[in-house]
């Protein structure tokens, strides 16, 4: 497997790839990689010729210090286990410094409002971070797909529209989310939960299975009551946000429409760690 931490020669070996007529694709990934990451790899190894897997802690998508510095780290194991998986893997694992040299600094986007709401509300420049490094990493391997999960369905909307805004001519899939066994969806995070907290985490995907049931018959604001209330009865979980909201505008519905695809996004933390997760109700 081929392993570049340098884009000019990561660059050089896809130019050569491409006059070879191969495809590529493209999964971008912070990792310590699980289960969620592989399928969106496996997703990507079934549709083009050579898949590019780019890991790297991006430090400007961190809006607290200590959340960055208490990321997972496991690149000997995140290699090994790409290894496994396929020979038509590249791995991409830049130091900051190629990544940023001397700033550290991310550029302003207009999402047009996509990155207001929920995580954006809650994690300042959070997604103008996001932005920065995957529209460099899309420049660097100009694939002809890249990968994003379902599991930060924000961040897949928010990559959309910044592909639109930008006009950049490579095409954005989507994947779905992959659970524990208990249901809580998978997340590098979850290695720093206790192992109790972890199993009863499914708690959090009930909650939302409950929410989908309910949004038949209640209004939004009466199954945001009833989450909030679920979870004032708990001692582990605390409800930092739940929302219901249209799918492709991510603002709250307000009346349902017949026409429009609605989404119930929720975080929480446990043992200090936040944990988001969401589903879709129609
Ligand atoms: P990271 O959290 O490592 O996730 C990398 C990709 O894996 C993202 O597209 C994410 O949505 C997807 N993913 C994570 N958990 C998943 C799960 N349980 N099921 C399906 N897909 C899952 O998201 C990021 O990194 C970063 O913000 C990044 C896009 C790499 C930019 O730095």
């Amino acid at each position: 497997m081929h392993l570049f931490d340098h884009k000019k020669e990561l660059v050089s070996y896809l130019d050569g790839e491409r006059k070879k007529n191969r495809t590529i694709g493209l999964v971008p990934t912070m990792g310590a990689l699980h289960t969620g990451h592989i399928s969106l790899v496996k997703k990507a190894l079934s549709e083009n010729d050579l898949v590019v897997v780019s890991i790297f802690v991006n430090p400007t998508q961190f809006d607290k210090k200590d959340d960055l510095e208490k990321y997972p780290r496991s690149l000997e194991r995140d290699i090994g286990l790409l290894k496994t998986v396929s020979k038509k893997i590249v791995a991409f694992a830049p130091t900051v410094d190629e990544i940023y040299g001397d700033h550290v600094k991310s550029e302003s986007y207009e999402f047009d409002g996509l990155d207001k709401v929920m995580e954006g509300e809650f994690r300042a420049g959070h997604f103008d971070g996001v932005g920065t490094i995957v529209e460099l990493l899309l420049r660097t391997v100009a694939p002809n797909k890249a990968y994003f999960g379902e599991k930060d369905f924000q961040q897949l909307q928010i990559i959309r529209k910044m592909a639109e805004i930008k006009k950049l001519p490579y095409t954005i899939i989507g994947c779905p989310i992959e659970r524990e066994p208990h249901g809580l969806a998978m997340s590098s995070r979850n290695e720093r939960l206790s192992k109790t907290t972890r199993e009863q985490a499914g708690f959090i995907h009930e909650t939302l299975q409950a929410a989908k049931s309910k949004f038949g018959t209640e209004n939004a604001t009466t199954i945001a009551d009833w989450v909030k209330s679920e979870f004032e009865k708990s001692p582990v979980f605390d409800l930092e946000y739940f929302e219901i909201t249209d799918e492709a505008t991510l603002t709250p519905m307000l009346k349902k429409q017949d026409n429009q695809k609605y989404r119930a996004f929720i975080a929480v933390y446990a043992d200090g760690v936040r944990l988001i997760d969401n589903l879709r109700l129609n």
